[in-house]
C-alpha cells in the first residue's frame, strides 16, 4: 500500500521511449514490430495520440523520475480508440497498475469524445484476457479480425 503512494502516471513522452521499450522487449508474446516500435515510429504515435499514453512510475525506486512500472499506449481516429502495448512490470503487477493506467485512457478518450475502446490480444494469453474481461472488455466472438501489411512486399 505504501509503494502505490509513490506511483505516479503521467501522459508518455518520448523521453520515456527507451524504458518503454525495454519494458515491452521483456514480455513475451509482445509483438513488437521493428518500424512502428522504434523511437521514430513511437515518436510519431505519440505525436499524433499526445494526451492518451501513459507511464507509471515508482518515484520511490530511485532518484529523479523514478523507475517505469507500466506504460500503455492508446491511439483514436476520431471514431474509436484503440490500445496498444499495455504492460506492467512483473515486479509491479497485481497492484491495480494496469488498471489505473486503462482508466487514464478511458477518460482521456472520453474527454476527447470518443464513445468506443477495443484492443486484439492474443487468444492464448490467459492472463492478458482475464485482465480485459475483469475491466469489463467484451470478447467478440462474432469477429474475424483482419488486416494487410503495407510494407514493400505487398504493394
Ligand atoms: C496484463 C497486465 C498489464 C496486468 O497488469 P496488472 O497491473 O498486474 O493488473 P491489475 O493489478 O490492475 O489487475 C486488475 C485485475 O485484472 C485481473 N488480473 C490481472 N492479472 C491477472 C492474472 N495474472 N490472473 C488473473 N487475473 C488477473 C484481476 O481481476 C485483477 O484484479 P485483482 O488483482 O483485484 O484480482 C500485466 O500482467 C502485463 O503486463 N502482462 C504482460 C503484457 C500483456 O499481456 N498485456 C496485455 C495484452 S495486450
Amino acid at each position: 500500500l505504501e509503494i502505490m503512494k509513490l506511483m505516479k502516471i503521467k501522459e508518455m513522452t518520448i523521453d520515456d521511449y527507451e524504458e518503454a521499450y525495454s519494458l515491452w522487449a521483456g514480455i513475451e508474446g509482445m509483438g513488437l514490430r521493428s518500424l512502428d516500435d522504434s523511437r521514430e515510429g513511437i515518436e510519431r504515435f505519440l505525436e499524433r495520440n499526445s494526451h492518451t499514453c501513459f507511464v507509471c512510475r515508482n518515484r520511490g525506486a530511485s532518484p529523479g523520475r523514478g523507475v517505469l512500472a507500466g506504460a500503455i499506449l492508446c491511439g483514436h481516429d476520431g471514431r474509436r480508440g484503440y490500445i496498444y502495448h499495455a504492460a506492467v512490470h512483473d515486479d509491479y503487477r497485481r497492484r491495480g497498475i494496469g488498471r489505473d493506467l486503462v482508466n487514464q485512457v478511458i477518460s482521456a478518450l472520453k474527454k476527447e469524445g470518443i464513445k468506443k475502446v477495443g484492443l486484439v490480444v492474443f487468444s492464448h494469453n490467459e492472463r492478458g484476457n482475464a485482465f480485459w474481461e475483469s475491466l469489463g472488455f467484451d470478447r467478440r466472438d462474432d469477429l474475424y479480425y483482419r488486416d494487410l501489411s503495407l510494407d514493400v512486399k505487398n504493394i
